[in-house]
């Protein structure tokens, strides 16, 4: 028999499928947040956030939400060439597509885009921007400036990579939206509304408000390691309920499975 923990392990599988979108009150605030700026003339918002805050998805989300209000594209992790790119973008603004071999000349794309101010407004989802070198985003800036195009880049921001983003971003912003691990609250609303959307009620009510304070304390509420966490908490539940039933539970996960899945992801040492 299949046991039920490979079910819910499977819902913590890292994914940005938009289907599997929850509702939070942060994710609700930073949409709304998002899709104002949209609306307003800036040039450029900066989307900013930790690995593994939900950029990416929210970013999908707001793409797919706009698709028929708006020229709307999401372009996710850059192209390692920049000749990539602006075929990517060449085309997004000219609606043609360009001969591989052939170089985009950059001072026509620019003069193009000016032609279109007042007539087109195109929105660009740029996901995963520290990857894009200098150059590049002088030349994103530049197009900004034609006012025919807005880009949302978003930056995930690590320790060392925050001062870089602010000094890169200081002098021309824009407008900045910032997403921050999720509270307690959000984090345990995420856990059962994942489980509850595939059906998991009693995987859902095994989870208790102590066990949700204790992931906590390992994932400080980022969602990524969230997902880590119980991927391997079902994976080692799975287990046993296959080999060694009498080690479950059904009624409450035991503290010590949590805690060796932390041990198991090195959150807590011997
Ligand atoms: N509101 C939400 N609804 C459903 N899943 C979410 C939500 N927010 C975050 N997640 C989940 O959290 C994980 C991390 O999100 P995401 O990949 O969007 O982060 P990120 O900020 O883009 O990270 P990185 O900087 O590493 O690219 C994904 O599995 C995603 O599905
Ligand atoms: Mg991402």
């Amino acid at each position: 028999m299949k046991s039920r923990y490979e079910a819910a392990k499977n819902v913590f599988i890292d994914s940005i499928d938009i289907d599997d979108y929850i509702e939070l009150e942060s994710s609700v605030n930073a949409y709304k947040q998002l899709e104002h700026s949209i609306d307003k003339p800036l040039k450029m918002i900066l989307l900013f956030g930790k690995p593994g805050t939900g950029k990416s998805i929210l970013l999908n989300r707001i793409a797919k939400n706009l698709k028929y209000q708006k020229e709307i594209h999401y372009f996710d992790t850059p192209a390692t060439n920049t000749k990539e790119f602006f075929h990517k973008l060449f085309k997004v603004l000219t609606k043609k597509d360009l001969p591989s071999h052939t170089e985009v000349n950059f001072s026509a794309l620019v003069n193009f885009c000016k032609s279109l101010r007042g007539k087109r407004e195109i929105i660009i989802l740029l996901d995963e921007a520290q990857m894009y070198g200098p150059d590049m985003m002088e030349k994103i800036r530049l197009l900004s400036d034609t006012r025919a195009v807005k880009f949302i880049v978003s930056l995930h921001k690590t320790e060392n990579e925050d001062l870089i983003a602010k000094e890169h971003f200081q002098s021309r912003i824009w407008e900045v939206i910032e997403l921050k691990n999720a509270s307690l609250n959000d984090l345990t609303q995420y856990v059962h509304k994942k489980l509850l959307k595939r059906n998991l009620f009693e995987v859902a009510n095994s989870i208790q408000e102590k066990d949700m304070k204790l992931m906590y304390t390992f994932t400080n509420g980022n969602y990524r390691e969230c997902n880590k966490l119980l991927f391997t908490i079902f994976e080692i539940c799975e287990f046993y309920d296959k080999n060694e039933p009498s080690k479950i539970n059904y009624d409450h996960i035991p503290q010590r499975i949590i805690e060796m899945s932390a041990l198991k992801l090195g959150y807590i040492h011997v």
